[in-house]
């Protein structure tokens, strides 16, 4: 299979569904690909499901440029979109044009930037110059001091309206798809019918043109799990058994059981 694009990403809208998850490093992007995802999106959740820090506020370019060229050295075939860090674009649009030019020469096919009409000039600013954008909407994580918390967002039609709104500066302003976080399933299809680019949706319901999720979760690894992930494998509950294994096999005697030793003549040398 040829190396998916962005325009392949934006002609999947009404044939079918965008298949999206995270990933940080090397080899999870070489495993998530193999698997024929469609989107691999380097997300700045890297901060808390990698990192450890306490959320994304705390990521930097350095650690997004890191993890991203981890991401692109797999050469997957799946589009990569990377994650703007907080304040990357927010200071102004040199600095936004400058940062996200830097994750495209490094391999990214694309940026995500969170927020919805405030951030319209921005993403107008990286389109003209051929920077791929996708938006993200309803709950963004950077804001969630803002926003008060990590709730679901548009359950109320005030709310509801600023995400349409938003929505629809976003794809005006250039962006060649959206993410839609934990907002109310109405909300999301309403957007999804809206818009002529796909919606890309986590924790917001069934009614979108894709999901997308953070590969930890589905795979078991996080202490914290939110509510709209679903657990595939408990890789927490695996590895431990692997280094468990492995530390009674070393305390055995067992490991290792595969060794070479020197040339026929050379053992006698080093015994004088
Ligand atoms: O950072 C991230 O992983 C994200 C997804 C939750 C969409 O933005």
């Amino acid at each position: 299979m040829d190396k998916l694009t962005i325009r392949d990403i934006v002609k999947m809208k009404n044939k079918r569904k965008i298949v999206a998850i995270t990933a940080y490093d090397y080899p999870t992007a070489k495993i998530v690909d193999s698997a024929g995802v469609d989107l691999v999106l380097v997300g700045d959740s890297l901060g808390m499901v990698v990192l450890g820090y306490p959320s994304t506020l705390q990521v930097t370019m350095e650690e997004m440029i890191i993890h991203t060229k981890a991401v692109c050295n797999a050469n997957p075939k799946a589009v990569v979109v990377t994650d703007m860090p907080f304040m990357s674009y927010e200071v102004d649009e040199k600095d936004a044009l400058i940062n996200a030019s830097t994750f495209i020469r490094i391999g990214a096919d694309a940026v995500k930037i969170e927020g919805g009409e405030e951030y319209k000039n921005i993403i107008k600013r990286l389109t003209n110059a051929g920077i791929p954008v996708m938006g993200h909407i309803g709950l963004t994580p950077q804001k969630h001091k803002q926003l008060g918390g990590y709730r679901l967002i548009g359950k109320a039609y005030r709310e509801a309206k600023k995400v349409i709104n938003d929505a629809i500066e976003v794809e005006d302003a250039g962006a060649f798809s959206i993410v839609i976080e934990y907002t109310a399933y109405e909300v999301a299809k309403k957007i999804t019918e809206k818009l002529s680019i796909p919606t890309i949706c986590i924790g917001s319901g069934p009614y979108c043109d894709g999901q997308i999720i953070v590969v930890n979760d589905i795979l078991g690894l996080n202490d914290f799990q939110p509510p709209f992930a679903r657990k595939y494998v408990d890789l927490r509950e695996v590895i431990k058994k692997a280094v468990m294994n492995y530390k009674s096999d070393v305390l055995s005697g067992s490991f290792p059981d595969k060794y070479w030793g020197m040339k026929d003549g050379e053992k006698s040398k080093l015994e004088e």
